[in-house]
């Protein structure tokens, strides 16, 4: 039997979660390079459901690197909390891990619970997508869970809707998802402290058109020209609104995972886990786009 290349192929196919966002991609083997169609089905299920999953992908870093492309341009990571690049060959690579050796953090967000957030929001253009390849998982604990944005701005309640048109929010530099204080960056020799920035609650999504609530993270936050106890009454309200369960899908990670989600539609948070286990995983960040209010 003759086949053509294009029955050859393994069919890409998309299940969704059931629930209110996230989808396995089974068919695809991420170390090879991907077929420009079966590019465009992966964005497209993307877009459709904000977060993918890939299980049983034991590739190396150049290839994740690779597939991270598909995306768009990558960002080069910040340093660790020592101040050095996370991965010496790579500096598209950041680590997250619990893991040390000799005396020295592998990575940075150790074993704790991180916080609902969007990546980076306290910067000026934050990246539109995360992704996470795991290589060490714990027993138990250290799932990580996304929550549908646009969802929750279907749902917004009306006097909520109204109380933040046209306002914008202070997103805070001081502290990372863990908690823990962010740390200045020495770059060509000038010390940067980490950034705040400004960004409208209601921004449009650059794909889809669609107006999303950007909430971005809660410690220090603020709303611009509002008195601070009801802009902190009102900050409580939205992110109560936002992290209902109705609104999360929560991941088990297995060794060979590989997550994406869009950082403009969706936020995350992680469980903490036993600080005995050993949690790694590599992660890129595909470089946003300049944050339209709606
Ligand atoms: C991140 C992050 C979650 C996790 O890398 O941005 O929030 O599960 N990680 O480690
Ligand atoms: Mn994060």
């Amino acid at each position: 039997m003759v086949l053509n290349s294009e029955q050859d192929r393994d069919m890409i196919e998309v299940i969704p979660t059931g629930k209110a966002l996230g989808a396995e991609i089974r068919g695809v083997d991420l170390s090879r390079p991907l077929e420009p169609a079966d590019v465009q089905s992966l964005l497209d299920a993307w877009t459709e459901h904000l977060v993918l999953l890939f299980r049983g992908q034991y590739i190396s870093d150049p290839e994740l690197i690779s597939f991270s492309r598909i995306f768009g341009d990558l960002d080069p990571c910040p340093p660790n909390a020592l101040g050095k690049q996370h991965s010496a060959e790579h500096m598209e690579l950041a680590i997250v891990s619990n893991v040390i050796v000799d005396g020295e953090p592998l990575g940075s967000l150790g074993d704790c619970e991180l916080r609902w957030h969007t990546d980076m929001s306290n910067h000026p253009v934050p990246p539109k997508a995360s992704i996470l390849h795991a290589l060490e998982v714990p027993p138990e604990g250290g799932e990580t869970e996304f929550c549908n944005m646009y969802a929750v701005t279907q749902e917004l309640p009306q006097h909520l809707r109204a109380a933040i048109e046209g306002k914008w929010a202070h997103q805070d530099g001081g502290l990372d998802s863990a908690g823990a204080p962010h740390r200045a960056v020495e770059i060509d020799g000038v010390r940067r402290e980490p950034p705040s920035a400004q960004h409208p609650l209601m921004r449009l999504h650059p794909d889809t058109g669609r107006p999303v609530l950007y909430l971005g993270r809660r410690p220090n936050q603020y709303i611009v020209g509002m008195d601070a106890d009801e802009s902190d009454a009102l900050l409580d309200e939205l992110w109560e609104h936002a992290t209902q369960d109705k609104y999360v899908w929560t991941h088990e990670w297995i060794v060979g995972d590989i997550i994406v989600w869009d950082n403009r539609c969706a936020m995350h948070r992680r469980n903490a886990f036993p600080s005995a286990a050993r949690r790694t995983l590599h992660r890129t960040q595909v470089t946003g786009e300049a944050i339209i209010a709606a």
